[in-house]
């Protein structure tokens, strides 16, 4: 069955055909097609153009609205058990998120909460979430672990990122961070810890198949550059492609690891010096920016602009979670992107959407609007949407949504 969707005044988010993402220089490229056509057959883009639209069996008139891609969030932490409010009136009142962390607070706390919550409840709260993400325009996301880290909970929350995968339309991709922080008890032996990740965790994670990657935090008081070696390591003899959270606290080594394990993509980046950069040239690593962290924590901003100037293909995610990043819309994230990191706003379409699509080495498939990717899009009436989104910030640009060529917006 052939869809032809028409009654699009301009279309953003096209490649040409050989082209899956975008690096350095040519990600300022970005060429609408205006009164344009997108003819859909199974869930995949079969022809797009502008002008006179091929024949089909169905046809849908979006009655003149613009087409942009969806977005591809490739960094979330949206299965968590509860906000952490007392935290963030503690950091208004001057304590640094480092100090709340070192208190038995930040993840922590996330995990105490993670205990006591049950995988039903947890399941609701965490669908309402990834439903809101999907009416601001996400069409695909990564979920981690981490909130656990114990045996138990971490199946939990991987088992309620699967069942998100079945049931709502969205691509869904999971990541076991397990080392995501040290619990208490381990406090003098964390390398015992560093040991229940690779011979407990990952072998029942494994065993059930509930994750698609592995990460840990390489940071300054997290994970240290051995250890997280070691991790990634196990991940890759078990056949998990590694993407890591590196370099938000300090020049810790987070880009160099990740390099030395052919990371998929290397997350934060808010310290990051000509050593980082050099080192990404030589790799097939993404960066992955997350300015909503910045933002929250009151951060470093990542050095977009210098990673660009590099030739690499950056790509930008929301790293949705209660402790350093409650924003969950991408066009919120698009903003900051560009007000706050100076990107040109079809840098942030490319950074939000096909090259957050090879940051989970899914940009075959999707990311962009191309013939041969799933007919992931979103409509609306803001003009040079593109323009539009990171300009007027806070409202949602995003009206009817559509996976796979078919609404999930009603
Ligand atoms: O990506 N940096 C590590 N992990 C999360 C934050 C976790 C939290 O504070 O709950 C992040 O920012
Ligand atoms: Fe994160």
């Amino acid at each position: 069955m052939r869809k032809l969707f028409t009654g699009i005044s301009q279309l953003a988010g096209h490649l040409p055909q050989g082209e899956s993402f975008r690096s350095g220089a040519q990600m300022s490229q970005m060429e609408p097609l205006k009164d344009a056509y997108l003819l859909v057959e199974e869930g995949i883009i079969l022809e797009l153009g502008s002008g006179e639209a091929p024949r089909a069996d169905i046809i849908v008139d979006l009655g003149g609205v613009e087409v942009m891609p969806g977005y591809v969030d490739s960094h979330t932490h949206a299965v968590f058990a509860a906000p952490r409010h007392e935290e963030f009136a503690l950091r208004l009142k001057g304590a640094s998120y480092e100090e709340i962390a070192a208190a038995g607070g930040g993840i922590l706390n996330s995990a105490a909460k993670m205990a006591l919550i049950s995988e039903e409840q947890l399941y609701r709260q965490s669908e309402a979430f990834v439903r809101n993400m999907m009416a601001h325009g996400t069409t695909c996301l990564e979920i981690k672990s981490g909130y656990g880290l114990s045996i138990e909970s971490e199946l939990k929350i991987l088992r309620v990122a699967r069942r998100l995968q079945e049931n709502l339309p969205l691509t869904i991709r999971t990541t076991f961070l397990g080392a995501h922080a040290f619990p208490k008890e381990y406090k003098g032996r964390e390398d015992d810890y560093v040991k229940l990740v690779i011979e407990e965790m990952l072998p029942r994670v494994l065993d059930q198949g509930l994750a698609d990657h592995i990460d840990v935090f390489c940071d300054r008081g997290f994970f240290t550059v051995e250890q997280t070696a070691r991790i990634l390591e196990a991940g890759a003899r078990a056949g998990l492609p590694a993407k890591i959270h590196g370099n938000e606290l300090g020049l810790t080594g987070g880009v160099q690891v990740a390099a030395a394990h052919g990371a998929y993509s290397v997350d934060h980046l808010e310290h990051c010096g000509p050593d980082e950069i050099a080192c990404l040239q030589q790799s097939e690593v993404v960066p992955v920016a997350l300015p909503g962290t910045s933002y929250f924590l009151g951060l470093p901003y990542t050095p977009g602009r210098e990673l660009i100037a590099a030739g690499l293909p950056l790509a930008i995610a929301s790293d949705f979670n209660p402790g350093s990043s409650p924003m969950l819309s991408m066009q919120a994230v698009v903003a900051l992107a560009c007000t706050q990191m100076k990107l040109m706003p079809e840098e942030a379409l490319w950074a939000s959407t096909a090259n957050a699509a090879r940051a989970l080495r899914l940009e075959d498939q999707l990311g962009s609007l191309s013939v041969g990717k799933r007919a992931d899009f979103w409509t609306t009436r803001s003009q040079d949407a593109w323009l539009s989104i990171p300009y007027f910030m806070g409202i949602n640009h995003a009206q009817r949504v559509f996976i796979g060529g078919e609404e999930v917006t009603s």
